[in-house]
């Protein structure tokens, strides 16, 4: 049973370590602070039951942009990171993001949740990787 809930402030401790545990950085106690004090950020953790990931996105005129997410790596592959980014998704009408190029996990995250490709910036990261554009957009009703 996955439960994805808001970020609440005393959240902010160990979601700064399991960021740390994901190698995801900048994601630290004051980071989450910050963000959680911007009205469009949305800051989700998910329970299974024990905290098990959390995703960051900000959602300006129902457009998402996915900043982070990350979950525990004893927690994954159980639908836990798809649970979030559905929650991250939830009312927008578009969504963009951008992956590392080798982050053959997060890329199969996105593209589950119906991400495409909409390009890449070369050497984008500090140590020169490529980063892939991910655009969504809600699947059409029937
Ligand atoms: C990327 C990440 C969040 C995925 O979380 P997760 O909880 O394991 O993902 P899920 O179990 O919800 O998987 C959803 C889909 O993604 C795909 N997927 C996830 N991990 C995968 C992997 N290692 N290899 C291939 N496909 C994978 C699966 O196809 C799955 O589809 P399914 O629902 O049909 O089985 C997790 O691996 C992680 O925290 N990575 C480190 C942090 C990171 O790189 N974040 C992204 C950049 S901010």
């Amino acid at each position: 049973m996955i439960r994805v809930r808001p970020l609440a402030p005393a959240d902010e401790p160990a979601v700064a370590a399991l960021a740390a545990r994901c190698e995801l950085s900048g994601w630290d106690g004051p980071a989450l602070a910050a963000e959680r004090a911007r009205p469009f950020a949305r800051l989700l953790v998910a329970e299974a039951p024990a905290l098990a990931g959390f995703v960051a996105a900000w959602v300006i005129d129902a457009e998402a942009e996915i900043l982070a997410i990350g979950v525990a790596p004893e927690a994954r592959g159980r639908g836990v990171g798809r649970a979030l980014l559905e929650a991250a998704l939830e009312g927008a009408r578009a969504a963009h993001l951008e992956v590392r190029a080798t982050n053959t996990a997060a890329r199969a995250l996105y593209a589950r949740c119906g991400f495409v490709g909409a390009g890449v910036r070369r050497g984008y990261y500090a140590d020169g990787e490529d980063a892939l554009l991910m655009a969504w957009s809600p699947p059409a009703s029937p």
